[in-house]
C-alpha cells in the first residue's frame, strides 16, 4: 500500500486537499460515524489502517466507548481498524508492545487509551518518527503536546465541576465526604479530583474523610466503603470517580442498616444505564454522564491529521448531568443510557 504519510509529503497541500476530499468523503454520518459513504479510504480502493491500542473489557463505559469507536471505523467507512486491548485495564506494557507493533506494521494512524498516564514518551517519539500520528481517546498522558495530535475526551475537571457544584447545593451546610478514585496515576483520576475538590473549596463546612481507589469497580467500591462506614457512621457523601464504584458504595450503605440516597448520598461520574436506574431507585443523588460517544469525532480527526490539516489539540465532547430519579427515569426512556 502506498504510505499515505510519504505521499502526502509529494503531492504538496492541493493535492493533500484532493486526498481530503477523499479521506472525509468517507468519513460516517450518523450520530458516531458508524455509517460510513461506502467509498474506500483514501480514494484509490486502499482502506486507511487504523491501530486502536485500547483498554480493552473494563466496564460499562468502556464497553460502550470501544464499540462507539469500532462502529465509526468501518470498512464502510473507509477504515482497516486493529483493535489492541490490554492484557489487563492495568497492563501497560502489553500497550507499549502493540502500539510499537502499530508502528513497526506502518499503520495510517494510532488511536491511543492509555492505562497509565507515564511511561509513553519513547513510544510517541517512535511514531513521530515514522511520520506516524498518534490521537489519544479518553485519557490524556504526561507526554509533550507535540507529540499526539489531539485529545478527545469530555472535559474531566468539568465533569466532576458539575459533581461538586450540586454537593455544595444539596449540602448548604456542607458535610462529610469521601472520595472513590479510579485506578491510581490516571489523568482522568487527577482530574476529577481536581474538579470536584475545586467545586467545593470555599464552601463552608466540607470534611474529606479520605479518599481511596477502588480500581473502577462495584465490588471494591462495596468493600472499601464497607470499612470507611465502620468507622464513620455518620458519613454524608460519597463522591465515586466512576458508576461502578457508586453502584458498589450504595451496596456498602444499604449492607450497614443504612438508606442510600438517604443517609448517605452518592454521587457519580459516567452514565450507564444501571446508573441511572440506580439514580431513578434513589440509591444514587447525582450522575454527570461522561459522553463515551465520540467515534464521529475521531474519524473527523483522524481525516484531518492524515490530510496534513490543523486540528484543535483538545477536542471536548459535551455531555449532561441527571439530578433526580425522574430525570434518571426520562434520560433511560430516551435510550441515553448504555
Ligand atoms: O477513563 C474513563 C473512565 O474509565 C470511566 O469513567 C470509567 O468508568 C472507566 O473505567
Amino acid at each position: 500500500m502506498v504510505n499515505k504519510k510519504r505521499m502526502l509529503g509529494l503531492v504538496g497541500f492541493v493535492g493533500a486537499g484532493a486526498l481530503a476530499l477523499g479521506l472525509a468523503g468517507c468519513a460516517g454520518g450518523g450520530d458516531n460515524g458508524g455509517s460510513g459513504s461506502g467509498s474506500e479510504g483514501n480514494g484509490d480502493g486502499e482502506l486507511t489502517t487504523v491501530g486502536f491500542v485500547a483498554v480493552g473489557p473494563e466496564g460499562g463505559w468502556r464497553n460502550a466507548n470501544e464499540q462507539a469507536i469500532k462502529d465509526a471505523f468501518s470498512q464502510e467507512a473507509g477504515f482497516d481498524l486493529k483493535y489492541a486491548p490490554a492484557a489487563s485495564p492495568t497492563d501497560q506494557k502489553s500497550q507499549i508492545d502493540a502500539f510499537a507493533t502499530f508502528v513497526n506494521d506502518e499503520v495510517d494512524v494510532i488511536l491511543l487509551t492509555a492505562t497509565e498516564a507515564s511511561g509513553w514518551e519513547d513510544s510517541l517519539e517512535l511514531a513521530q518518527e515514522a511520520e506516524i500520528p498518534v490521537i489519544l481517546l479518553d485519557r490524556g498522558v504526561d507526554a509533550s503536546e507535540d507529540l499526539y495530535v489531539t485529545r478527545i475526551a469530555p472535559d474531566n475537571v468539568n465533569v466532576a465541576g458539575t459533581v461538586g457544584e450540586w454537593a455544595v447545593e444539596t449540602f448548604p451546610e456542607g458535610a462529610s465526604y469521601f472520595t472513590l478514585e479510579g485506578v491510581p496515576g490516571l489523568s482522568v483520576v487527577n482530574e476529577r479530583n481536581e474538579g470536584f475538590e475545586a467545586a467545593i473549596e470555599g464552601a463552608e463546612g466540607w470534611t474529606k474523610i479520605g479518599a481511596q481507589t477502588a480500581n473502577w469497580t462495584a465490588d471494591e467500591g462495596k468493600s472499601v466503603i464497607e470499612t470507611v462506614l465502620k468507622e464513620n457512621p455518620d458519613l454524608q457523601f460519597i463522591f465515586a470517580q466512576n458508576d461502578e464504584m457508586g453502584i458498589g458504595a450504595a451496596a456498602a450503605v444499604a449492607a450497614a442498616g443504612l438508606t442510600p440516597g438517604t443517609d448517605v448520598k452518592i454521587a457519580t461520574i459516567d452514565g450507564t444505564t444501571p446508573a441511572l436506574e440506580a439514580l431513578a431507585a434513589g440509591e444514587l443523588s447525582f450522575v454527570a454522564q461522561y459522553n463515551p460517544f465520540f467515534g464521529d469525532l475521531a474519524v473527523e480527526a483522524v481525516n484531518s491529521a492524515l490530510a496534513g490539516d490543523s486540528v484543535e489539540k483538545n477536542i471536548i465532547v459535551p455531555g449532561e448531568t441527571f439530578d433526580s430519579p425522574e430525570a434518571a427515569q426520562a434520560a433511560i426512556d430516551e435510550g441515553k443510557g448504555f
